[in-house]
C-alpha cells in the first residue's frame, strides 16, 4: 500500500522522532548531538516525511556543498517502509539539486542492496569505493553519484536545469568565505575573502628576521618556518574574519612558482582543510596573485591593462586582457629588480632585505651624482637586465676610499635607484602604449619603492593611462591577492584535488599542473 507522505523542513522538535528512526535503522546510528548540529547547519538539507495519522515516518539529511550536494543520511521507520516515504524524500532532494545544477554524491554499504536499488532508480550510479569507510565493520563504502538532470521517476525537467547554466563567475560558486593560503617564498600568509571579493582578513608572517643572518632566503629554513607558523597564521586569519572553518565556501592556495619545499606546506595545509570540510580547492599561480593585487586595489581599472610585476624573484611585464587571460610581454634576462636592489644594498652595507633601506637612503641623495647604465634602453623589446648596473656599482664602490663611500652613500644609492627605476618605468609605459592598454598596474615587493610609485604615476598619466599602484600590503607576498586571483580562476571540486602538486616553475597562464584546471 502506498500512502502519500508530505515532506517538510526538519525542526528542532523533530529530533527525538528522527533519532528513534535512526536507531531502528542503523547499527551505528548518529547521535542526538549530530542531529541537533544539523538543524543549525547553514548548508544542511534536512527534511522529514510525515502524514497526519503516523507523524514523522522518515527523514533525509544532506549538504549543499558549493560544487556538489551530498546525501548523508536517509532512514524510514520500519513500520512505514516500502510505502513511498523514501521516494518522496529523495525526490525533493534531487529536484532541488537539479535546480541548483549540482550533482549529488552519497556513500552506501555495498551489502545494502535495497538502498542501492532505491538510489539507482533515482539516477545514481556507482563511481568508486572509499576504503574502510565504515569504522564499525571496516567495510568499504560504495560511492554513488547522480549527475545533474539524471532521469528518475519524476525527477523534474532536466532540460530546464541545463539551460540555466551560466558562464564562469567565481562569485556565484561560493557559499561562504574563501580561505586563501600563500607560502611560495619566505612569507607565511593566510587571508579570508567574502564571496564578493572583500578582504576580511590578511595575515602575513614574514621570515625576514629568520633569513637576515644568512643574507638571503635559505629554502630548507623557509619551509621549516612555514610548517611551524602556518596553522597559527590560518587560525589568526579566520579569527580576524570572524569565521570558523565550517563557515568556509572554499580554499585557495598558491601552487607555484616558488620554492618547492615552501609551496608544499601551503598546498598540504589547504588540501587538508578543504578535504576535511568537503570544500572545493582553488589552485592559484603566484604570478596571477600579484596581478590580482592590482584589481584588488582598483576593481574598476579599465582593461586591457599592462602590469609590471617586480619582486625579489621576478620582473616581468604582463598583458592582462581580462582577469583570467594573461600574456607575458617581456621579462628580466638576468637578475630580478628586487634582487638588484637587495644586492646593491648589500654592497652599500645596508641590512637585509635591503631594498627598503636603499630606497630610504636614496631619498636623501642626488640621483644625478653618478651615471649608472640603464640596460636595454634602446632595445624595442620590453625586457630588462639588471646585472650591468649591479656590476657598475661594485666597481664604483671598490674604487672609493672608506671615507668617500660613507660620505657619498646617499648619492650612490639615489643614482643606483634612478637607473633601476628608469628602466622599469620607461619599459612599462612603452609596453602599455604598444599594447593599446588603458591601464598600467604595478605589483610585487619592488612596487613599494617610493621613486617607482611616483614616476609610474607621473609618466603613465602623461601617456594617458589609468595608473594603479596598490597599497603596500598587497604588493609584497600576501594571501589576499591569492584569494582575489582564485575568485576569478578555476576550482577543483571535492575531492578531485588530492593529486594537485606544487610546481616550482609553473608558467604564467597555468593555474596548476593538472591539465583540466583551466577556467
Ligand atoms: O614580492 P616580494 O615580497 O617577494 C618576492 O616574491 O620576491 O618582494 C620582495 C622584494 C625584495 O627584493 C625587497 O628588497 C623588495 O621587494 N623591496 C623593495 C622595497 N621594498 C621591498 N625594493 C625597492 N624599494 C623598496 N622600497
Ligand atoms: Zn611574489
Amino acid at each position: 500500500m502506498r500512502v502519500n507522505f508530505a515532506v517538510r523542513q526538519m525542526q528542532f522538535k523533530d529530533v527525538p522522532a528522527v533519532l528513534a528512526i535512526e536507531r531502528q535503522s542503523f547499527g551505528m546510528p548518529w547521535t542526538r548531538q549530530m542531529f541537533e548540529d544539523e538543524v543549525h547547519q547553514d548548508l544542511a538539507w534536512r527534511q522529514v516525511a510525515q502524514n497526519d495519522s503516523e507523524g514523522v515516518a522518515g527523514f533525509l539529511l544532506g549538504r549543499e556543498y558549493p560544487d556538489a550536494w551530498h546525501l548523508m543520511d536517509l532512514a524510514v521507520a520500519p513500520r512505514a517502509r516500502r510505502r513511498g516515504a523514501a521516494d518522496s524524500l529523495v525526490a525533493a532532494f534531487v529536484a532541488a539539486a537539479d535546480q541548483a545544477e549540482r550533482p549529488v554524491f552519497l556513500e552506501v554499504r555495498p551489502k545494502n542492496a535495497e538502498a542501492m536499488a532505491l538510489y539507482e532508480k533515482w539516477g545514481f550510479t556507482a563511481v568508486g569505493l572509499r576504503k574502510r569507510y565504515y569504522t564499525d565493520t571496516g567495510e568499504d563504502a560504495l560511492v554513488m553519484m547522480r549527475p545533474v538532470g539524471a532521469a528518475g521517476p519524476g525527477a523534474g525537467d532536466p532540460g530546464a536545469a541545463g539551460a540555466a547554466r551560466g558562464g564562469i563567475d567565481g562569485r556565484r560558486r561560493l557559499r561562504g568565505p574563501l580561505l586563501a593560503i600563500e607560502s611560495s617564498c619566505d612569507d607565511s600568509s593566510a587571508a579570508v575573502l567574502s564571496p564578493d571579493g572583500d578582504v576580511l582578513s590578511n595575515v602575513v608572517h614574514s621570515q625576514d628576521a629568520i633569513h637576515e643572518r644568512y643574507g638571503g632566503v635559505v629554502p630548507e629554513v623557509a619551509s621549516r618556518a612555514h610548517v611551524e607558523r602556518m596553522t597559527a597564521v590560518v587560525r589568526e586569519a579566520l579569527a580576524q574574519a570572524g569565521a570558523g572553518a565550517t563557515d568556509l565556501g572554499g580554499v585557495a592556495v598558491t601552487v607555484g612558482p616558488g620554492l618547492i619545499g615552501a609551496l608544499l606546506v601551503g598546498v598540504q595545509t589547504a588540501k587538508a582543510i578543504a578535504w576535511a570540510h568537503r570544500l572545493p580547492l582553488f589552485p592559484v599561480n603566484h604570478l596571477h596573485g600579484h596581478l590580482a593585487a592590482v584589481w584588488l586595489a582598483d576593481h574598476d581599472a579599465p582593461l586591457p591593462m599592462v602590469t609590471l610585476v617586480a619582486s625579489g624573484g621576478h620582473t616581468s611585464l604582463v598583458g592582462v586582457d581580462d582577469w583570467t587571460s594573461f600574456r607575458l610581454l617581456g621579462q628580466t634576462l638576468d637578475d630580478a629588480a628586487g634582487e638588484a636592489f637587495d644586492k646593491g644594498a648589500r654592497l652599500l652595507g645596508l641590512g637585509y632585505p635591503g631594498g627598503r633601506e636603499l630606497d630610504r637612503l636614496a631619498e636623501e641623495g642626488d640621483p644625478k651624482a653618478f651615471a649608472f647604465p640603464v640596460a636595454l634602453k634602446r632595445s624595442p623589446r620590453p625586457d630588462f637586465s639588471f646585472s650591468g648596473v649591479k656590476t657598475a656599482l661594485f666597481y664604483l664602490l671598490r674604487d672609493m676610499s672608506a671615507e668617500e663611500r660613507a660620505a657619498r652613500a646617499a648619492d650612490v644609492a639615489a643614482s643606483y635607484r634612478e637607473a633601476i627605476v628608469e628602466a622599469l618605468v620607461s619599459k612599462s609605459v612603452k609596453a602599455a602604449k604598444a599594447e593599446g592598454a588603458r591601464s598600467l598596474g604595478v605589483a610585487g615587493g619592488v612596487a613599494a619603492n617610493s621613486l617607482l610609485r611616483r614616476r609610474l604615476v607621473e609618466r603613465g598619466e602623461a601617456a594617458g593611462l589609468h595608473v594603479v599602484v596598490p597599497p603596500f600590503a598587497y604588493c609584497t607576498d600576501n594571501a589576499a591577492m591569492i584569494g582575489a586571483a582564485a575568485l576569478a580562476g578555476p576550482s577543483l571540486p571535492y575531492p578531485d584535488y588530492l593529486d594537485v602538486d606544487p610546481s616550482a616553475s609553473l608558467p604564467l597562464g597555468r593555474w596548476s599542473t593538472l591539465p583540466d584546471s583551466h577556467p
